[in-house]
């Protein structure tokens, strides 16, 4: 059973095979959209969110595709195209956070954190303009870190979730006149396998939010289907927090 929304629509995230990106490809196909995604390592996972789409009576389709290989990221553009007739809405949600200071990162960290959260999402949005059209919608899923980072170890995924932030306000202005919208969506800490609510980690950062509690993929899902559909035509280049007040 699908609520409609999106029928008609067609939508490729990045990382959909667990987290974050599992809960936005379970709402957009929830939603009537036709899904793909990518994922990189977890082929069962992958698997059950296709599964878990189509037992609710959606479409979700999973693309083995490396966002640090840019081929590819443009693969899975051109696939989801070729399979869906075409693009509505590119969800940037791949992303990967390596914790310490900058002196114990190793540049290979670095540079992995830079080409999945950043060049990866450039080189979808880039192949994506190719397809997307009047009412088209870019989603990035950046980080409440970007405007907060309250612990030391975090500068560099900080980092690559402002130049997010600052890529969406720039191209919103290349978009507009196309009829399509980009935005960036904030969350704070949010119970998935990178970031569990009972992790080691989770204590101190409840002790800087406004809530009791880290959100859901299911939460930052029906924001993303928010901003996908047809209500949020007004809002471009924003960064939009969903954090339980971790920035506040
Ligand atoms: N959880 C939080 O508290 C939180 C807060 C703010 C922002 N975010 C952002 O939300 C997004 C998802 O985070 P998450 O917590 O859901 O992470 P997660 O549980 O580690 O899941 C990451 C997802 O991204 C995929 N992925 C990772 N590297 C990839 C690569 N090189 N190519 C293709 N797919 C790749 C993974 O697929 P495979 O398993 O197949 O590799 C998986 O589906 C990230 O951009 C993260 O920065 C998360």
């Amino acid at each position: 059973m699908t609520t409609g929304l999106l029928e008609g629509k067609t939508a490729l995230v990045t990382g959909g095979s667990r987290g974050v990106g599992a809960g936005i490809v379970a709402r957009l196909a929830a939603d009537g959209a036709k899904v793909a995604f990518t994922y990189a390592n977890s082929d069962k996972s992958a698997a059950s969110v296709a599964d878990a789409a189509a037992a609710a009576g959606g479409t979700a389709h999973a693309i083995h595709a490396d966002s640090l290989r840019e081929q590819d990221v443009e693969r899975a553009v051109a696939h989801t195209v070729d399979r869906f007739g075409g693009l509505d809405i590119l969800v940037n949600n791949a992303g990967v956070g390596s914790f310490t200071t900058i002196t114990d990162l190793t540049m290979d960290e670095i540079d992995t954190m830079l080409t999945v959260n950043v060049r990866s999402a450039i080189v979808a949005i880039r192949a994506s303009l190719t397809h997307l059209g009047d009412g088209g919608r870019i989603i990035n899923i950046g980080s409440i870190n970007a405007d907060r980072m309250p612990f030391p170890g975090g500068s560099i995924y900080a980092m690559t979730k402002g130049a997010l932030a600052s890529l969406t306000r720039g191209l919103a202005r290349e978009l507009a006149p196309r009829g399509i919208t980009i935005n960036n969506i904030q969350p704070g800490p949010v119970d998935t396998d990178a970031n569990p609510a009972d992790g080691p980690a989770a204590s101190t950062m409840l002790s800087v939010m406004a809530t009791d509690r880290f959100g859901t993929a299911a939460e930052v899902g029906a924001f993303v289907s928010y901003l996908a559909g047809p209500d949020s035509a007004y809002i471009t280049g924003s960064s939009l927090n969903i954090d339980g007040g971790f920035g506040a």
